[in-house]
């Protein structure tokens, strides 16, 4: 797809939006970022996106650089740019440029934005993953850019043919490199809760919320890695992914590599989530 860009203020195409290699995001990994669906022209879970958005620049102390309708309006102008009805956007905001490095910061740095369209990921089955141990901070709460760690486990997970790395810290799953965690245990929907130790995604939130609605029983509670082989199903879901099966775990088959009938559900109630946005029914 053609991917416009936008850069403090101006539309342009990707390959030419530039940065200052001065700008503290390049330099110190200093901010955040969004990926926002776009189904029908408009943000899927808006207000759920904008809420998370902010705890994250809250959580960094930076201020935000433009006013809650003119994100959307950005949205809404990049999607037309696309000329796309369905896409995923990448929203950054660093703290912005300063004339010189350093860790402490100016409180009057402008915030550099930046956001450009990509297309929505499709993908095949069957879907593997590996389990790698956590090397990320205490904050992986707020979705910062700063993704070293991420990048690092999900590389390895590529160099061995899987989807994604599960990310394991004292024995417990904490979430993928990408996404979140869920486990089917007799009927029982299982995800870790939310706490600073994972990020709290949209998908995640809305499988709850339809697990809740439809009376699918859930729990949120730790996650061990061993329960992972003797689980019935194990999924992991991002607003891309949306809810994925996880068939083999570090080459191990779950269930046989059975896809369960758990995950069918959910996916359609999810799917039909997104057709309710589509029809504005939600
Ligand atoms: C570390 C991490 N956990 C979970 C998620 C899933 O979040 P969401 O459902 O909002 O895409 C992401 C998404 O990028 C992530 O980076």
């Amino acid at each position: 797809m053609i991917s416009t860009a936008y850069l403090n203020g101006q539309f342009l195409p990707l390959s030419e939006a530039r940065i200052s290699p001065m700008d503290r995001g390049f330099l110190l990994a200093d901010g955040i970022y969004e990926m926002i669906p776009v189904y029908a022209g408009r943000p899927f879970r808006w207000p759920s996106q904008l809420a998370r958005l902010k705890r994250s620049m809250a959580a960094i102390d930076l201020k935000q650089p433009m006013h809650d309708d003119e994100l959307l309006n950005l949205i809404k102008q990049l999607t037309e740019r696309a000329y796309k009805t369905d896409l995923l956007i990448y929203l950054q905001i660093t703290r912005g440029t300063e004339p010189s490095r350093n860790h402490y910061y100016q409180a009057d740095t402008q915030p550099t934005v930046f956001a450009y369209t990509t297309d929505l990921p499709s993908y095949t089955l069957p879907l593997k993953v590996i389990t790698t141990p956590d090397m990320r901070w205490q904050r992986c709460d707020i979705k910062s850019i700063s993704l070293l760690p991420n990048a690092l486990a999900r590389h390895q997970a590529y160099l061995q043919g899987a989807t994604e790395a599960l990310l394991v810290r004292d024995g417990y799953v904490n979430e993928g490199s990408s996404s979140n965690i869920f486990i089917v245990k007799q009927e029982m929907i299982i995800t870790p809760a939310k706490s600073p130790a994972i990020l709290a995604g949209l998908s995640r939130e809305l499988v709850l919320e339809l697990a809740q609605i439809h009376q699918l029983p859930y729990q949120e509670r730790p996650i061990t890695e061993s329960e992972l082989y003797t689980a019935d199903e194990v999924w992991i879901t991002s607003v891309g992914r949306k809810v994925q099966p996880i068939t083999a775990v570090n080459g191990k088959l779950i269930k046989q590599g059975n896809i369960g009938p758990i995950w069918q559900q959910m996916m359609k109630l999810y799917d039909k989530a997104i057709e309710d946005h589509r029809h504005g029914r939600k």
